[in-house]
This record gives structure tokens, sequence and C-alpha cells, in this order.
């Protein structure tokens, strides 16, 4: 159950990471000099202008203006909300989340309530199979499937009993469950006679997210021993907060179980397929969810892996779906990434193949699986007469739409390359290539110009970059009642660093995520500062000390107005006698100093 994330909790999960491990396991970083390089995840280009600096925690693109922490990299990256991001970070580095009791800090309150459920229902559904009176049918279907006990436990298969009220009546009497159960989608709120269970006399099929949460169900009916079906064969969950069908995989928390093992995925159309693989010693499968595989599928598959097998039908249905996968495969091809297309015999599927096959001869079927490219335009040539100058202009037409959907330019010449010699012609008499389009959300940034270098913000790019100054400042100016831009920021940042001597780059900049100064302060962690750390700790014991010489100024002013006005408190008049003396003194002390 979630509540809030204590920001003490964030500090030291920002000092713990390292943020060349988080994003070098997502993209491959090189050494350059004291930081890291790669080609930017985040727009597309040839040479790396994305930096990672181990010293700052900080990544940044010079080329797109992307930037941020580790933190930030993987809600960006990953498409994680600020929530999931940390519990990510955390389970990485092995630090359990002391949750504070009462609100929630995430963007969603409520979802910690679905997820909740959702797994108590499933745990509901998984006991039913094992004790309900009428589970037998179901246990009898699933081992005359040949599913072992052990899969199903794996998979964590369960079974709806008949009846309109079971789960309501196991889950839904406390306050508010019953509103939690309908907006899980396992209740359906309107039926003639009130809320009813969505799912009946079913075969449940737990999905989970990619961290093992169960965020959907399908539910499978149970075939009458006639083989005759009663209503559709597969009733899902619908659409809910934590659960977005062209997202999700169904098997892709168990495949990335096997950790480093897994090197491919193998992108099957059934649910049953897949623990049919899995059962077989092939687990490493997954399956859409009733849906075409989508862009973002694509980019969640390629995250895991670099090398994704299609295996569809032969069938016509099967063809149509291999097309829909290729066209928004095509967005998330670069180098490096690979997909193959392998189409079953007609009538098979995985599930009937890895029986009949077993693993091995399953597997040794990847050697006909077909390249993405052969597969595009062998499709495309398929009712082409490819000697008239007619059919290669058609070819050419047909094609250019399709390449037009690859942002990487590398893998675009390449696939453009392979289609002018299909067609007989230079590639440059192809037309002009269009600007690729971007493969992920455009980074909010532009590339960005450096802001003026003004004390207070050398003061707090100093600080933001090398927090550890703060600590071996000699003294600490005050700086209480200045009137500029960007004070109240620094005196936060010491005053911060202060209490936390400890905390690093990033932990400061968390702290003012989503808030006004947030990409204000990002530009500052990336200011570029001259010299070594005493260089720097001299400037900036300066730096503060001119501005608090600013403050007192100011104030000594702000008085003599007041003198002058008469209107000055007897308190107020020492201050000014004060400050005066100090003002003096000081004087009198950095000129002895020889500066
Ligand atoms: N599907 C669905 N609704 C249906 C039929 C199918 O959502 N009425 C989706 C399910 O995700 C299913 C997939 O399409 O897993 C593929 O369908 P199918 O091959 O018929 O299902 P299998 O999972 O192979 O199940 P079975 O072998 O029992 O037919
Ligand atoms: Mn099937």
């Amino acid at each position: 159950m979630s509540g809030r994330i204590p920001q003490s909790f964030i500090d030291e999960l920002m000092n713990r990471v390292d943020i060349v491990d988080v994003i070098d396991s997502r993209v491959q970083l090189k050494k350059a000099g004291h930081e890291y390089k790669a080609c930017c995840p985040f727009h597309t280009e040839k040479t790396p202008s994305f930096t990672v600096s181990p010293n700052k925690q900080f990544y940044h693109c010079f080329g797109c203006g992307a930037h941020g922490t580790a933190l930030g990299f993987l809600m960006e990256y990953e498409h994680l909300g600020f929530v999931e991001a940390i519990e990510d970070l955390a389970g990485q580095a092995g630090l359990e989340i002391p949750y504070e009791q009462g609100h929630s800090q995430s963007s969603h309150p409520h979802t910690g309530k679905l997820y909740d459920i959702l797994e108590r229902a499933s745990l509901y559904y998984q006991q039913q199979l094992r004790s309900h009176p009428q589970a037998s049918q179901a246990i009898d279907y699933l081992k005359q499937r040949g599913f072992s006990g052990e899969i199903a436990a794996q998979y964590g298969f369960g079974f709806a009993p008949p009846g309109w009220n079971n789960l309501i009546d196991e889950l839904g009497r406390e306050p508010f469950a019953l509103k939690t159960l309908i907006d899980s989608g396992m209740v359906v709120e309107k039926g003639r006679n009130g809320p009813y269970d969505r799912f009946r006399n079913r075969i449940m099929i737990p999905i989970l997210d990619r961290r093992g949460r169960t965020i959907a169900f399908g539910g499978r009916e149970l075939e009458s021993p006639s083989g005759e079906a009663s209503g559709p064969k597969y009733l899902n969950s619908s659409e809910t907060p934590v659960f977005h069908k062209g997202r999700e995989l169904y098997g892709l928390y168990q495949a990335r179980k096997t950790g480093s093992r897994l090197q491919r995925l193998l992108v099957v159309e059934g649910y049953l397929d897949v623990v049919a693989l899995a059962q077989h010693g092939i687990d490493y499968a997954v399956a859409t969810l009733g849906t075409a595989t989508t862009v973002d599928h694509m980019e969640v598959i390629y995250r895991t892996v670099r090398e994704v097998i299609f295996c569809f039908d032969g069938d016509r249905a099967g063809r149509a779906a291999a097309w829909r996968a290729l066209e928004n495969a095509l967005p998330a091809q670069r180098e490096g990434r690979e997909a193959r297309f392998l189409f079953l015999p007609d009538g098979e599927d995985p599930d009937t193949m890895v029986r009949s096959d077993g693993k091995d001869a399953f597997e040794a079927r990847f050697q006909d699986a077909r390249p993405l490219s052969a597969y595009l335009f062998d499709t495309l040539m398929q009712d082409l007469d490819m000697s008239s100058v007619d059919g290669r202009a058609r070819l050419v037409a047909a094609a250019k739409p399709l390449l037009e959907k690859i942002p990487d330019p590398v893998y675009k010449k390449m696939m453009r390359d392979q289609l002018a010699q299909l067609a007989r012609i230079q590639a440059d008499h192809l037309g002009s290539a269009s600007q690729p389009a971007s493969r992920q959300r455009v980074p909010p940034a532009r590339p960005h110009s450096p802001p003026a270098r003004t004390p207070v913000r050398l003061a707090i790019a100093i600080i933001l970059q090398h927090p550890g100054l703060v600590s071996q400042l000699s003294e600490l100016p005050t700086l209480t009642g200045i009137q500029h831009p960007g004070m109240d920021l620094l005196c936060q940042l010491l005053e911060i660093m202060n209490k936390d001597p400890h905390l690093n780059s990033a932990a400061l900049l968390e702290r003012w995520r989503e808030t006004e100064v947030a990409s204000h302060l990002s530009k500052l962690a990336q200011m570029e500062l001259f010299g070594d750390d005493q260089g720097l700790l001299a400037e900036l014991q300066d730096t503060l000390e001119r501005l608090s010489g600013t403050a007192t100024d100011q104030r000594i002013d702000e008085l003599y107005d007041k003198i002058l006005g008469q209107t000055i408190s007897e308190t107020e008049l020492s201050e000014y006698n004060q400050l005066l003396a100090n003002k003096k003194q000081h004087h009198i002390k950095s000129k002895s100093g020889g500066n």
C-alpha cells in the first residue's frame, strides 16, 4: 500500500544510485574524459551529444536540451510516473521505501487501491480454482490442454465461479470497496439488479505489469464438453488507470524474471500460447492483449532486448497481424535492433506447434524467420511484375511511405538503398528524404542559451554542482533581506546543505522537481564552471561575501532613509550603527588581507 515517500528517503536514494549505472543499462555509454557519452535516446542523431556526468549525477544532451537526474531519466525514458520511478530505483538499489501513512503523493492517489483490489481478486480466483466445488470443470479443461499444476500456479491461473456476485460478496462489502471494484473493471456498475461481477464461470488469467503487479484479467470461457461456445471466448478487463492494453505485454514480467538469460522476445498472439511455450521451456514469449502490436509495445520490447521474433499463424488473420506489427515496428528500428517474422504452417499456432515439436525443434524454426526488410519488400512485391518499369514504380510508391516511418537515419538509408536496388534506380532518385520524425516524445527544452552569470546564479551553480563545498565555507555570511532575484533559492540551498552536508547534486535538484524553478536550476546545474574544488570554494566564499555586502548596503540605505524620514526606531538605529561598524571592519580586514 503506498503512502507518501519521505524526502529523506529520496535524498538517500539519490545519494545511493549512480546515474551512470542507471543509464548505461539502457543506453550504452562510452567514457569520454570525466564524463560519459552516447547518442541521445531522446532524439535522432549520428554523433553523440548526450553526456552523463558522474560527478554531477546529471545527464544533458547538447543536441536537444534533454537533461535531468537518474530519476528524471527513468521517468522520461521508461515513461514512468514519479512514484513509479522512485520505486524502480529503490528496487535496483535494494532499498525498502518507508512509505508514510496518510495522503499519497502519486499523481493518481487512487491507483494504490486499484492495485490492491486487483491483487486480492487474483488471490481469490486462485483460491477458487483450488477449492470451489465447480472448479473441476476448469481444472479438467486446463489438464486436457496439457497445462501442469505448476505452470498454472506460476502464471496465477484462477477460476471465477458461476454466479453474479461472488467477487462483490468477497471484496465489495467494505465501505468504498464496491466503487474500487467498479473502477478496477472487475464489477459492472449498472445491471438490471445493480452491480454485478464481470467475470463469471471463466478461467481467470491475471495480467501483470512489468513489476509483477496484477493490473487486469483475461477471462477464458470454459468450453463445454461438446466444444460449443456460449459467450465470447475471452472477456478482458476494460482500460483503467492502471491498465492500458496498448502498452502491456502478457508474460513480460515472467520473461524478465529470467534475467540475463533473456536475449530475445518472441511475440505471439494468445495468452495460452505464452503459457504453453513457457511450459515447454521457451520462457521468453509475450503476447499482446487481443490488440495489434503498437509502437509503444515495440519500445517496451526494445528496452528489454535487442531482438524480437514475431510468430504468427500462417492464415490470413496472422498475416494481417504481422503486417500491422511491421508497420508499428518501423518507427522503433535502428542499428543494433532486430525484428524478424516467423509464420507457422496454416492451422497451427505456437501452442500446438510447441507441443508437437518440443523446444529445440520449435526454436530451430527461428532460422526461417524473415528479417523485417525482407518481409517488407517481399510482401510488397508479391503481386508486382518486377520485370516491368510499371511494377518497379509501384514498388517504390508502396514502399516510400513505409520507409518514411523510420526515424533512424542510418537504418532508413539502408532500407532506401535496398529499395533502390530492387527498383533498379539510383538511391538519390527516390526523391528527397524528408526530415526524420522524432522517435520519441519531443523533449520539453530546446537547446538552451546559457543563463547570464550573475553572482547569485554563480553561487547557486557552484553549490548545485559541488554541494560538498558548503560545509567547507569558513563563515556563512548573512544573506537575509536582500532583494535580488534568486536570493531565496540561494538561501534555501545553503540552509539545506547546512542541515544535510552529505546531499549530492541530484538529491538537491530533486527537491525542486515540478516547481517553477526546476528548469532554471537544471540550467545552472549545467553551467560551465572553471577551476578545481579549492578555486571554486574561494569563488563561492567571495561571491557570498560580495552578496552579503550588497545586502548590508541595501539595509543601510533602507535604514538611512528612515533616519531622514525620522521614522527610525531604537532597535533599528542600533542595527544601523552595528551594520556600519561591521562594514568598516570588514573593509579593513579585506584591505589588510592584501586583495
Ligand atoms: N482474444 C480476445 N477476445 C476474444 C478472442 C481472443 O481478447 N474473444 C485475444 C486474447 O488475448 C487471446 C488472443 O486474442 O489470447 C488470441 O486469441 P486465440 O488464439 O483465440 O486465443 P488463445 O490465447 O490461443 O487461447 P485458446 O488457445 O484457448 O484459443
Ligand atoms: Mn490458442
